[in-house]
């Protein structure tokens, strides 16, 4: 019998030969695409996560969801750090930048009833598109925060808003963009993650209706459900997001 890595890795490769035969692909064609992979040995090292998140990672997630009944799951992309802290109701901002941003909603199970104790991770850009903990001048608890669920699901935290973000693309992950024809740019998105015990682990994030690069994302991660049209209350945007989570 054969292993699942042999069956993967077999068709991987017989769909590739396919596609050579459809384009009458030359030697040179190929010698061309050997020297193109050569790049990534002299590259950083993050370029190979990158490229093959860029490509593969969303359609990952959504076969995920073929077997699972709660909220969409959606790319975690390279930014999520475990250690950030513990926040009551507002995550720690650089205060004078950016819109005012309220995510409020609920943690659930299938049958809608509260996962009390569950930890909500919730991490942003600021409002020029950085991450904290991956720029010197942002410390890793600004725009992070890991909210405790409490007996009735819900949750109500104050940040600001994020921006759109360019993706590294002086690399060779950027040149395959340039390839495919496509900008380095990602909409602003709110990332979550929620544990819970007894629960799969759900990575999922949020977009903003109408918002600059929604229907171009580099990554191509946006789905329709995961596109919110914010409210707003007293000068400030409201995203209004439940997650619910199936059994593990
Ligand atoms: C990727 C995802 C992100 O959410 C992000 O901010 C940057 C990059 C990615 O999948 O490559
Ligand atoms: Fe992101």
């Amino acid at each position: 019998m054969s292993t699942r890595s042999e069956l993967v890795i077999q068709d991987l490769v017989k769909a590739v030969r396919e596609v050579l035969w459809r384009h009458d692909v030359t030697f040179e064609e190929y010698r061309a695409a050997v020297g193109f992979l050569m790049k990534y040995t002299k590259g950083p090292e993050f370029e190979v996560p990158l490229t093959c998140d860029m490509l593969f990672n969303a359609t990952i997630s959504d076969i995920e969801m073929k077997h699972r009944k709660g909220s969409i799951s959606n790319l975690e992309g390279p930014y999520f750090l475990e250690a950030v802290p513990e926040i009551a109701d507002r995550i720690k901002t650089r205060g004078e930048q950016g819109d005012e941003l309220i995510i409020e909603g609920r943690v659930t199970d299938l049958a809608g009833n509260a996962v009390e104790g569950a930890q909500l991770y919730i991490w942003h850009s600021d409002s020029q598109g950085f991450y904290s903990g991956f720029r010197e001048d942002l410390p890793t608890d600004l725009y992070r925060g890991r909210k405790v669920i409490g007996p009735t699901g819900a949750f109500h935290v104050r940040t600001t808003m994020p921006a759109p973000y360019t993706i590294p693309h002086d690399g060779p992950s950027g040149e395959l963009l340039g390839f495919l024809g496509r900008h380095p740019w990602r909409p602003a998105h709110v990332h979550f993650k929620v544990r819970a015990a007894g629960f799969v682990e759900h990575t999922t994030q949020a977009y903003f209706a109408g918002g600059q690069w929604v229907d171009s994302d580099c990554v191509e991660g946006v789905r329709p459900a995961l596109v919110h049209e914010p409210e707003e209350r007293g000068g400030a945007k409201v995203l209004k997001i439940n997650f619910v989570l199936d059994p593990a």
